[in-house]
């Protein structure tokens, strides 16, 4: 987690590093700090979101034309002031912003305090200094980036580090293992930052740097390098002009921004790999490996948080469909287990940010033991993108809620082009059939539509409930996974305690919470199991408990029954979860708002988990 972003050439380095900031908080907001070298070197740094560190830093007229900059989230150490980036060597040689953990951190502070060092802060980053200075100051002949290369093949764990270094001035540090790295090239000027967003509005020319990289910044130029100083090759990536998506426009958060975008990023996602006769899905990044997913043994789909969730909604879609076994894993499972992986596997990985470190050690994993591995993935040109062998991009756009919504969807979206694409291909679908559904995901942006407008009245049901310490969420089939992602987007921003349930569950359990204080959110649209749920809403009101039903747009048979109902319009079962997800982020977005939470911002969470 953590971001961070560094310049350097003739602006002034303060705003830019702010402003890049605050488009990286998204990855962690426990506290701010920037370094700036201006003859002499100033950091200013504190606990709490880059808004507080811009204000307390202005105040003392920050002033130079290179600087870094970090904005945490807390790994070793609580978040305070001491604990906050960027870190400096005992000696103040070295001034150290850092993402990842340095895993053996312990050893090299007990090696360092041995040669005489002493640390301020808790954290791994000032081990990280504190190495960098003992291998300059040892050796004289030691130039700040060779010390920097010695210091790092000492290290086990993930770094993204921005270094200064005070009496080798004009210069940026910057090196990766693990953790994302992006350079970008200006006319006279270089940036580096975790991702691309702090760098967008002054270049769209980019180095991404891989694992075991280190870049020396200068005005005039740049070096690129691995850190055992051999050379490596550049290449020169362009981003897409993505720049206004960073606005809030005149919503009151970005969650609800990009909840309301979902039409539109639905549309963005099949438009282009539907034909237009729809006849057809047309998935041009999978186009050279489709032979051997059509003759897989089975496919694997690992993921973190949303993304998972969207997995296990494939699962439903690429078994009922394309009959193909489907497993989905957690990639922090996965990881760990030993898993039995055959080379006639197909492995996709899903990720948002594409840079969840968990997710790109199965992906690792994976290819290891021969497995075609697939992405799919949000970010353009992240870890997952160039790592994994073939794969298509959601198209979501920037989406800066911590909160998943409108990637989630996007996720879903690919996921059901797949499934359809692979059923077609493996002849397991009729043609009729896979019609029918291509069609009616071609409506299914209108129909999010209808739903979206009724925002006011799922206010008005949030405000019911928006005192409620416990929620349950019941689903079945493929709705089941929407559960869980409802539950999961009532805790993450309302801190109200909440558990998705496959529904036949239920009575194993969960019934035993239902009172008359327990809300229970009800996905019941008009299904094949719509009678099995009507009976488990029975029993929940048999217990008081108050329903708040998700229904088919029309069904009057659930009116008297459910306290609350939510109308969606009637689809396809297996594109029911695109639908069916839409208020539910709604009405976890009101009550979080109503209980006055951090919508944008939950607190202990972040955007990008790149540490495991
Ligand atoms: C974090 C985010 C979630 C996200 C998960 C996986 O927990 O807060 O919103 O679903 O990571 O992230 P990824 O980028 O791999 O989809």
């Amino acid at each position: 987690m953590c971001g961070i972003v560094g310049y350097i050439g003739n602006r002034e380095a303060f705003p830019v590093l702010i402003n890049g900031l605050k488009k990286l908080e998204y990855r962690g907001y426990d506290s701010a700090g920037v370094a700036l070298l201006n003859g002499s070197l100033e950091v200013f740094k504190q606990k709490g979101k880059v808004a507080d560190l811009e204000s307390f830093a202005a105040a003392k007229n920050p002033a130079g034309s290179i600087g870094i900059g970090h904005t945490r989230w807390a790994t070793h150490g609580i978040p305070s002031d001491e604990n906050s980036h960027p870190h400096q060597s005992m000696n103040g040689y070295f001034t150290v912003v850092h993402n990842g953990i340095v895993e053996n951190y312990a050893q090299l502070k007990s090696d360092l305090t041995a040669h005489g060092y002493r640390f301020v802060s808790e954290t791994d980053t000032e081990v990280l200094a504190c190495l960098f200075e003992f291998f300059y100051t040892q050796n004289s002949g030691n130039s700040a980036e060779a010390a920097v290369q010695l210091a790092l093949s000492k290290v086990v764990g993930a770094y993204g580090i921005a270094v200064l270094c005070s009496s080798e001035k004009d210069k940026i540090i910057a090196a990766r293992k693990g953790s994302p790295l992006v350079i970008g090239l200006g006319t006279g000027e270089y940036f580096v930052a975790s991702d691309a967003s702090p760098i967008a509005e002054f270049t769209s020319h980019v180095v991404y740097l891989n694992d075991y990289d280190l870049v020396v910044l200068q005005r005039s130029n740049f070096t690129l390098k691995n850190i055992e100083n051999n050379p490596v090759s550049l290449t020169v990536s362009s981003l897409e002009d993505r720049i206004g998506e960073t606005e809030k426009g005149d919503f009151d958060h970005f969650m609800l921004k990009e909840i309301f975008e979902q039409p539109q990023t639905i549309e963005e996602t099949f438009k282009g790999r539907l034909n237009p006769g729809y006849s057809e899905i047309v998935l041009g990044g999978l186009q050279n490996v489709f032979p051997r997913i059509v003759d897989a043994r089975r496919i694997i789909i690992i993921g973190c948080g949303t993304s998972w969730h969207a997995a296990l909604i494939a699962e439903y879609l690429l078994e009922e469909y394309a009959r193909i076994p489907v497993e989905v894993e957690y990639a922090s499972e996965f990881r760990y287990r030993k898993p039995v992986i055959y080379k006639d596997d197909v492995v996709i990985l899903i990720s948002q940010s594409g840079e969840t470190a968990d997710t790109l050690a199965a992906l690792r994993l994976a290819k290891n033991e021969g497995a075609l591995v697939l992405g799919i993935c949000n970010v353009v040109g992240s870890s997952l993108a160039r790592e994994t062998e073939a794969g298509v991009y959601t198209h979501a756009g920037v989406e800066i809620g911590v909160a998943s919504t409108k990637a989630f969807t996007a996720q879903m979206t690919v996921l059901t082009l797949f499934a359809l694409k692979l059923a077609k291909e493996k002849s397991t679908i009729s043609a009729k059939e896979f019609d029918v559904l291509v069609k009616e995901l071609a409506e299914i942006p209108e129909k999010g539509r209808v739903i979206l407008q009724q925002n006011h009245r799922i206010q008005e049901i949030a405000a019911k409930y928006k005192d409620a310490v416990n929620a349950l969420y019941l689903g079945r089939g493929c709705l089941f996974p929407v559960a869980l992602e409802g539950a999961l987007k009532l805790k993450e921003i309302s801190y109200i305690h909440a558990e998705g349930y496959a529904a036949g569950e239920m009575k194993h359990g969960p019934i035993a919470l239902v009172d008359d204080n327990l809300p229970v959110v009800v996905v019941a649209p008009q299904d094949a199991f719509y009678e099995k749920i009507v009976s488990n809403i029975q029993e929940i009101k048999a217990r008081k408990g108050n329903v708040i039903a998700i229904i088919s747009e029309g069904d009057s048979g659930l009116g008297e029954l459910a306290d609350d109902l939510i109308e969606i319009p009637g689809s396809q079962p297996a594109l029911a979860p695109l639908l069916a997800v839409l208020p539910l982020q709604l009405l976890a977005y009101h009550i979080a708002v109503l209980r006055g939470c951090n919508v944008d911002q939950p607190r202990n969470l972040a955007k990008s988990v790149t540490v495991e």
